[in-house]
């Protein structure tokens, strides 16, 4: 008697969510005991489209979340009772989400009370500072305290859970899948449709977190600005995310400047490329901070902590915190200090070797298929 597929519901809501995922969806859509459905929240409406259509993935269901500048509450509300019809009528066998996202914070809590086992990629990360990042250390302490399947990328998230009390027979060292995607990425030049003055070193610049919004981030801005008038020699290139509490501020505050380039977020593909040539890269972001190590870029986080400390301890990511005079020293430093900066511009890759989805896909494998 054949055995019945197993019913796989991968969620996705976000940009780095999508990329995240990506590798392990079409990992699964392989495996010939898995049937895949993939279901978007749109928590991220555009920012979300690019990254599916890059790796070719339609959903199967698709939320439509997003709302204009969503506060948290709403947005939740919104997403917990989205996804419970959605879990009732698709009745899956398992549900994966990625991160610590809202998206995935939910799609855990409406598992748990659905009873269906869940999947955790990327689990295992923590600052243990509920402030820092806010709200994403929450989601992931929920999301990790309700899944079945924790998969980390490194030793020292496996370790975080362990303390956490979580049995150590549902950890499982994966890597982080972000490496899969960017490996598949980034052996290809795209084309970046920005006149870029090839004279110039590239200073990129992304940022987008809650808790740095209001004065830390117009201290980021006037940093980024100092830094310019500053220095003759660079560009900055800053795709602006679109939530409002960013792109008014930085529009305001850095529009105008004839060495500063402001586009709208780039698609993953142009994105890599411009990781690929910055010099330096200045964000707040989780994603960059596991990328741009591989790429061999040096990375200074507009942070007062981070859940990723291996690129830290490699000594190729810095946190600079959101103070002005902070950010114009250290970029400076990198840039006046050519040993400061080879020091730093080290190709290392703490968060995984590209092989992440297949190694999930296994776990699953063992664990499901009969
Ligand atoms: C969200 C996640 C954050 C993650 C980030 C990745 C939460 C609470 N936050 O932050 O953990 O690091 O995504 O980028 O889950 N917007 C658009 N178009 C888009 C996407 C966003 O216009 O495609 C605007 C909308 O006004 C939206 C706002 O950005 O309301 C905020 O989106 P939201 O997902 O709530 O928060 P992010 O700051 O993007
Ligand atoms: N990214 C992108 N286009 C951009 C900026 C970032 O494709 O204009 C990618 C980046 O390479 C990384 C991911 O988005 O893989 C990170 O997303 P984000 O910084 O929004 O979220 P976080 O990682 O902080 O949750």
């Amino acid at each position: 008697m054949m055995t019945p597929l197993k019913h796989i519901l991968c969620i996705v809501g976000t940009r780095p969510e999508g990329i995240k995922m990506a590798p392990l969806i079409l990992a699964l859509k392989r495996e010939p005991w898995a049937r895949v459905t993939v279901l978007a929240t749109a928590q991220h409406r555009d920012l979300l489209d690019q990254v599916l259509a890059l790796f070719d993935i339609q959903p199967d269901v698709d939320l439509d979340i997003m709302r204009a500048n969503q506060a948290l509450p709403e947005l939740t509300a919104r997403l917990i009772t989205g996804l419970d019809a959605k879990f009732a009528e698709l009745a899956p066998d398992v549900v994966l989400a990625q991160g610590d996202t809202t998206t995935v914070m939910t799609a855990a809590l409406v598992a748990f009370y659905r009873r269906i086992p869940f999947g955790h990629v990327e689990a295992g990360l923590r600052t243990h500072d509920l402030d820092n990042p806010f709200p994403e250390e929450m989601n992931r302490l929920v999301a990790g305290h309700l899944a079945r399947w924790h998969f980390v990328p490194t030793e020292r998230s496996r370790q975080n859970l362990l303390r956490e009390g979580i049995a150590g027979e549902a950890i499982h060292v994966t890597g982080n899948t972000v490496i899969d995607a960017l490996l598949a990425v980034a052996s290809t030049d795209w084309p970046l449709d920005i006149p870029l003055d090839k004279s110039k070193r590239l200073l990129l610049v992304t940022a987008h977190r809650r808790e740095n919004f209001g004065e830390p981030f117009r201290a980021v801005c006037r940093a980024i600005r100092r830094l310019v008038d500053l220095h003759a020699d660079i560009e900055v290139l800053y795709p602006v995310h679109p939530n409002p509490n960013v792109s008014v501020v930085a529009h305001e505050l850095l529009g105008e400047h004839p060495r500063i380039r402001l586009c709208a977020p780039l698609d993953y593909a142009p994105f890599v490329e411009a990781q690929k040539r910055a010099y330096l890269i200045l964000t707040d972001s989780g994603g960059v901070q596991e990328e741009a190590p591989a790429l061999g870029k040096p990375v200074l986080v507009m942070r007062s902590e981070t859940e990723r400390p291996e690129a830290v301890d490699e000594g190729v990511v810095r946190l600079v915190g959101t103070g002005e005079e902070r950010i114009v020293e250290e970029v400076s430093r990198l840039l006046d200090d050519p040993a400061a900066y080879r020091e730093m511009a080290r190709g290392v890759s703490p968060y995984g070797d590209g092989h992440a989805a297949p190694r999930i896909v296994g776990v699953l494998r063992n664990g499901l298929a009969g």
